[in-house]
């Protein structure tokens, strides 16, 4: 595998358990880019868990970290930036992606999503709602927004991580 580079940020988007994590560390390994985590950028800042900030502050609190977090990341350069899956519900937050970068969408089915995030406890918006029903309503409710935005569309099921990442690669 060449080391592509890339001269802009490329912004892993999708639903909660389409694996933008996974993606963006392998990205990191294989193309020596800087990888940033955005839920990880609000923890640290926050000194809280994500679903801490969920229970002590709600969601609207949390979107607007999101935002100023996508505000800040506007300094770098060719990062790789795994996304939370909520980012693309707040139009303004699309504007900052697509300034100084390329959006790819992860997709996956609601029963893949529902595999790979049901030991997670640190999905709060999925709290007491664990189940392919939910899932595929909220996947509904924000399928077109993620597609508005996406410069690359990737699906993931059945495919392993390198097949994935050199589909990213070859698209973008
Ligand atoms: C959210 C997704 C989460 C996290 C928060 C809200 C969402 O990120 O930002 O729990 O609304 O889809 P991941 O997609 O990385 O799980």
């Amino acid at each position: 595998q060449a080391k592509a580079l890339f001269d802009y940020n490329v912004f892993l988007i999708g639903f909660m358990g389409a694996g933008k994590t996974t993606i963006a560390s392998e990205l990191e390994r294989k193309l020596e880019m800087h990888r940033i985590e955005m839920d990880d950028m609000i923890v640290k800042k926050q000194g809280m868990s994500i679903s801490e900030i969920f229970d002590e502050y709600g969601e609207i609190y949390f979107r607007n970290l999101e935002s100023n977090c996508l505000i800040e990341l506007q300094k770098v350069k060719q990062g790789i930036i795994s996304c939370g899956g909520g980012v693309i519900l707040r139009p303004d937050n699309a504007d900052h992606m697509k300034k100084n970068g390329r959006i790819v969408l992860l997709t996956a089915t609601p029963e893949t999503i529902l595999e790979r995030v049901k030991d997670s406890d640190e999905r709060p918006i999925l709290n007491n709602h664990m189940n392919v029903e939910f899932i595929t309503d909220l996947l509904n409710q924000r399928k077109d927004k993620y597609r508005a935005v996406a410069d690359v569309i990737v699906a993931t099921d059945g495919k392993n991580t390198d097949q994935i990442c050199d589909e990213i690669i070859a698209k973008l």
